[in-house]
């Protein structure tokens, strides 16, 4: 099988779909970042079936049908137009091949917060911040899928992610990284942030501290 990761980024997945596809398949990283595509380069390495491209995920440099399957992660929430990307995905993938969308909804974090002061903190920041042009975006995965009309069979997976650990909230999750931004993009003030910060220092000294956010994925069958 030919399969295609759009948004490959560092190339995490690239290995996984090399096991899947084995010797006699074909594997395509593409990513516009050439620092991406750099590290994703020097990881496949031992593996001649994968290559690597820095492409824009609104122009694959494919024929149209050429793979059997093509999936993003985390891309759709960085493009301005998800649907110019879904369509170019389907364009080469070829009829009754498989297509799998995964992102995350930003507006869905949640804080296990028990004060009004820092639940209206909180919400300012999940909803005020921007800092990708479309955060909600995994809600909307099916709705952008199913109005191309070339996809059919779609199923759907939800995962609700959660941590109770600031640590791993601010690094895999930007939670203090998005409170920097919300001040800085006058969405809170600085002692705003000062005060929420001390709360949730707080709730995590306490054992109270639960972070959540959703995860969606998409996938469906070509039928141009
Ligand atoms: C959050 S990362 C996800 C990477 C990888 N899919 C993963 O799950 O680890 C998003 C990636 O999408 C890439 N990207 C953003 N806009 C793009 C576009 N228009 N075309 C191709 N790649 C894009 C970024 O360079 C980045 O590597």
């Amino acid at each position: 099988m030919k399969v295609i990761d759009v948004g490959c980024g560092a190339g995490k997945d690239l290995s996984r779909l090399e096991s899947m596809v084995e010797s006699i398949g074909e594997v395509v990283g593409l990513d516009i970042s050439k620092e991406m595509v750099e590290c994703a380069n020097a990881r496949m390495s031992s593996l001649p079936n994968v290559s690597v491209l820095c492409a824009n995920a609104t122009a694959i440099p494919f024929a149209e049908d050429y793979f059997d399957a093509c999936r993003c992660e985390r891309l759709l929430q960085h493009v301005p137009q998800p649907s110019e990307v879904i369509e170019e995905m389907v364009r080469v993938t070829k009829t009754g091949g498989r297509i799998s969308i995964t992102d995350i909804d930003w507006w869905s974090s949640t804080i296990s917060m028990e004060t009004e002061s820092g639940e209206r903190i909180n919400n300012a920041i999940t909803r005020g911040v921007v800092f990708n042009p479309n955060p909600s975006v995994g809600r909307h995965i099916r709705a952008h899928m199913s109005r191309t009309k070339k996809i059919v069979e779609l199923d759907m997976f939800a995962q609700c992610l959660f941590t109770d650990t600031l640590a791993q909230a601010d690094e895999l999750l930007w939670l203090g990284e998005r409170g920097k931004m919300a001040v800085q993009q006058n969405v809170i003030s600085e002692d705003d942030y000062i005060l929420w910060r001390q709360e949730l220092e707080k709730m995590e000294e306490e054992g109270s501290f639960v972070f959540t956010i959703n995860l969606y994925t998409v996938s469906g069958t070509i039928s141009k």
